[in-house]
Formats: structure tokens, C-alpha cells, sequence
């Protein structure tokens, strides 16, 4: 299954992702990764593996539609059967969503449905919760609204930090994201016409 990955920072989800097929535990290709900035760490990540990079500055369009409109074009060129959004950070048009509905997946540092949005990590202990974590999820027009597709829960502990949380959750996140993107590459994973997942036949 041809995969684009498509980041904005350090591309510590696209290292698990590369990590996973080195360790033949992920029959994909990663066709192409594509940063929104050109100084994205991950883009050195990428080219360490083998994998060609593409830089799409949002600053070189006028408008979202049109950012839009060049990163399905440039989307269509590389022809992924699944686009993996990984430490993205630009929110995309409904248009450009519906193009890859049941073919796009995200990943949010919180237990969705809570705390969808930015500081996650600080939201989660200004709420005084017990356990935090990531879910791997289908994206939809609804910004971190996607049906989810694979949870990972961590405890909160006492002195927790949103940095020391955060790594606590990053650390999931690279456990969870190649499980989820396996699943959907070897078919036990699936969106149906409805809308909801379907692992292994069961909704
Ligand atoms: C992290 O906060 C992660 O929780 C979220 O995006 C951020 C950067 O991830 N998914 P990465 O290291 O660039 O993959």
C-alpha cells in the first residue's frame, strides 16, 4: 500500500512508521513525506530513509482552498492509497477531506472525544483527569472529529508536567499509529458506507 505522510515538525510518528517497516512490521511503501515547512525535522528523518520529500509552504498561497487545491494535486501525482497525517499542523478544507474519505488518517495527543484542538496535555491536568492519551483516528470535515480507529491510555501521575505527559503520550502515539496504519494495509481495517470502522468485521 502506497503511503504519503504529510508533517510539519519533528516527525517522531513518521520515525515509528519508518521504524516499523525497517522492522518488516509494516507492508507498506512510504511513497513520499510532505512538510508544510521547510525547516521540519522530519524531512531529515525521510531522507536518512530513502524517502522523497516534498516541501508545500502554505505561505506560497493566498488561501486555505488554495494551499488546498496544490497538495491534492501534488497528492494526486504521488497516488498513496492512504495519506498519514503525523504531527500536521494545518487544518484542511472539507474539500480536500471528502477526496480521501475512509483513505486518511490522524493522530491527536488526547482521548478523543475530549479535548479535540491545541494543549491537550495542559487541558488534561488543569482538568485534574487520572489518565490522558492519543487516538488514531479516520479524518472527516470535523477538525479531530473522525471516527476513532485505536486508543492508547496513560495514567496521570502525581507532578506531571505537559511535557513530562506529553512524552508519556508521544511514547504510545509511536506504538498505536503503526498498529492502526497495518490494519488498514492489510485489510482488516476499513471505513464502511456509513461511515463507522470496521476491524476484522466487527463494527
Ligand atoms: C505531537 O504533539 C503529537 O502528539 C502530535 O503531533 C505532535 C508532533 O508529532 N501527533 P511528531 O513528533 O511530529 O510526529
Amino acid at each position: 500500500l502506497p503511503v504519503a505522510v504529510l508533517i510539519s515538525g519533528g516527525g517522531s510518528n513518521l520515525q515509528a512508521l519508518i521504524d516499523a517497516r525497517q522492522a518488516g512490521e509494516l507492508p507498506v511503501e512510504l511513497r513520499a513525506v510532505i512538510s508544510n515547512r521547510a525547516d521540519a525535522y522530519g524531512l531529515t528523518r525521510a531522507a536518512r530513509a530513502g524517502i522523497a520529500t516534498r516541501v508545500l509552504s502554505h505561505k506560497a498561497f493566498g488561501s486555505r482552498a488554495e494551499y488546498d487545491r496544490a497538495l491534492a494535486a501534488l497528492l494526486d501525482e504521488l497516488a498513496p492509497g492512504l495519506v498519514v497525517l503525523a504531527g500536521f499542523m494545518r487544518i484542511l478544507t472539507p474539500k480536500f477531506v471528502a477526496g480521501f474519505r475512509g483513505r486518511m488518517f490522524n493522530i491527536h495527543p488526547s482521548l478523543l472525544p475530549k479535548y479535540p484542538g491545541l494543549h491537550t496535555h495542559r487541558r488534561a491536568l488543569e482538568a485534574g483527569d487520572s489518565e490522558h492519551g492519543a487516538t488514531v483516528h479516520f479524518v472527516t470535515e470535523e477538525l479531530d472529529g473522525g471516527p476513532p480507529v485505536l486508543q492508547a491510555r496513560v495514567p496521570v501521575l502525581p507532578g506531571d508536567d505537559a511535557e513530562r505527559l506529553a512524552a508519556r503520550v508521544l511514547e504510545q502515539e509511536h506504538r498505536i499509529y503503526p498498529l492502526a496504519v497495518r490494519w488498514l494495509a492489510t485489510g482488516r481495517l476499513w471505513l464502511d458506507e456509513t461511515g463507522r470502522p470496521v476491524l476484522d468485521g466487527r463494527p
